[in-house]
């Protein structure tokens, strides 16, 4: 323990463990500096104040003179200090993060308690976020892929050849828009297999679908502007949508998708619309034409924007896949969002819009505020991925996999006679499966858990009055596993 420093007024050192071994595996250095520091921000050493010389210091407090020093210096450096030669060092009378003493020691009687310091924005953005904890087992894992079928192999070679590949392209600042051969890959690729209308100069490569949501949402609404979602939709979406102060209007989902009557019925100057018309999140249903065409030329007349979320397409077991509702758009309503994060692998964190052409520099300058731009070196395997045809095989393969695996929970449910019941099934990598009214799909879902299932209860993805039921990913999980985990939910169910 430190002897008190003659010359310090308060008990600076009380507590200062100067032996190495303070357990928290900060230098004895960093502790020292923390210690003065806190002193000068509480104000406990006034400005002006005279410090004491670095040799009596170091002499109370058992270090050497050298480290004293050290941490003197460091202090001068940043302005806490001034070290006058010949009359010692003092507390500086102009303190810069003076202002910002409460936030480094709250006081009693502050107006805000640190805890609740947000902003109303930062309230909103700042939700609790509600982690499921550590999984149970891949039954029924909703949004995640078959990890162990992604070939690792190929994909190690990919990022390694653009880690060594010449010139600054690869290791320099990137393209703010994204790697230029990506955003060609990924125009070619949507434009042959989407139906999306677009050129490269369109295209902004992210790191999520919820990057693209978050950001289209604070570009294309102020507060207070209203957006319309699906009922029952994707949580995360609403989430930004509420965070960047929007009225979120729930508008029902019916067998033809978002019902857009409805939506000019309940707020006919919204602003923007969230839908994911390939395979709505997460009842399944497929958007009609008439009800995309409706929606379109609402938004044409009114200039409000669509978000399409196309989170899943690429997997369509029944018919052929859905053209996206941005390739029937001829006013430039559409804002397309597409992830890698599903197809591939969540870990991935590569993501990409289409912007209207007029918008696009605009999202870019956006994108660059919050964080830049996206590593290049994914990107670049990422683009060599694609154009060299391997993201075709993988996607080809997978459909075969969750085919299978689809249909191994199909049938299984098929058993439960009435107990739990399947929406529609012909795409994506989830079911949406439906309790009888008044069940407690959030009780059923912990007890399940504790049987090595994992659930999503469906009522959480309502604003509103909610109908129970699940979203059962099918995707990670072999159909052995499926079908075992439908025989333990079964029992439960019974129960
Ligand atoms: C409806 C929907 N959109 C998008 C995504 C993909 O998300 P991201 O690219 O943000 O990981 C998911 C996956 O969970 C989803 O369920």
């Amino acid at each position: 323990m430190a002897r008190r420093s003659r010359g310090l007024p308060v008990p600076l050192l009380d507590g200062f463990d100067a032996s190495g071994r303070s357990g928290d595996g900060a230098s004895l250095l960093a502790r020292l500096h923390a210690r003065l520091r806190k002193a000068i921000l509480d104000g406990a050493l006034m400005p002006g104040g005279a410090l004491p010389a670095s040799r009596r210091l170091a002499e109370d407090a058992g270090l050497s003179r050298n480290t004293v020093e050290a941490v003197y210096d460091q202090l001068e450096a940043e302005g806490f200090i001034e070290r006058r030669h010949g009359s010692g060092s003092f507390v500086s009378v102009d303190l810069p993060e003076r202002e910002l003493a409460p936030a480094y020691a709250p006081r009693a009687g502050s107006a805000r308690p640190a805890t609740t310091g947000l902003s109303k924005r930062g309230e909103l953005m700042a939700q609790p976020y509600g982690g499921e904890g550590p999984l149970a087992g891949r039954a029924f894992l909703p949004s995640v892929p078959a990890l162990d079928l992604f070939p690792r192999q190929l994909w190690a070679r990919l990022l390694a050849r653009a880690a060594r590949a010449p010139g600054p392209d690869h290791l320099g600042a990137g393209d703010r828009a994204g790697f230029r051969p990506l955003r060609e890959a990924i125009a070619a690729y949507v434009g042959s297999t989407r139906a999306v209308a677009c050129q490269p100069d369109q295209v902004v490569v992210l790191t999520s679908s919820q990057q693209a949501i978050d950001l289209a949402c604070r570009l294309l609404t102020d507060p207070g502007d209203t957006v319309w979602h699906e009922e029952p939709g994707y949580r995360a979406a609403a989430a930004a949508f509420v965070a960047s102060g929007a009225q979120v209007v729930p508008v029902p989902v019916d067998g033809e998708g978002i019902d857009v009557a409805a939506g000019i019925r309940l707020a006919p100057d919204a602003r923007l619309v969230y839908v994911s018309p390939s395979h709505q999140f997460p009842t399944g249903v497929a958007m009609s034409l008439s009800r995309r065409l409706q929606l379109l030329a609402w938004a044409a007349r009114t200039g409000a924007f669509i978000i399409e979320d196309d989170y899943d397409s690429e997997f369509r077991y029944v018919g052929r896949p859905l053209a996206a509702l941005q390739g029937l758009d001829e006013a430039g309503r559409v804002v397309y969002v597409g992830t890698f994060n599903k197809l591939m692998f969540p870990g991935l964190r590569l993501a990409y819009l289409v912007a209207p052409p007029e918008l696009a520099e605009r999202f870019v300058a956006a994108r660059v505020l919050m964080d830049g731009h996206t590593s290049t070196l994914p990107q670049a395997a990422l683009a060599d991925f694609i154009g060299e045809g391997h993201l075709g095989t993988h996607l080809r393969h997978m459909r075969t996999v969750y085919e299978e695996r689809r249909q191994a929970l199909v049938d299984a449910v098929a058993g439960l006679a009435g107990r739990l019941t399947l929406g529609p099934t012909d795409g994506g990598m989830h079911a949406c499966a439906y309790l009888p009214a008044g069940a407690d799909d959030v009780a059923i879902a912990a007890a399940a858990r504790r049987l090595g299932i994992e659930l999503r209860p469906l009522s959480t993805s309502f604003r509103g009055p909610a109908r129970p039921g699940f979203i059962m990913g099918f995707a990670a999980a072999r159909p052995a596993e499926i079908r075992g985990a439908v025989d333990r939910l079964a029992r439960l169910l019974e129960n």
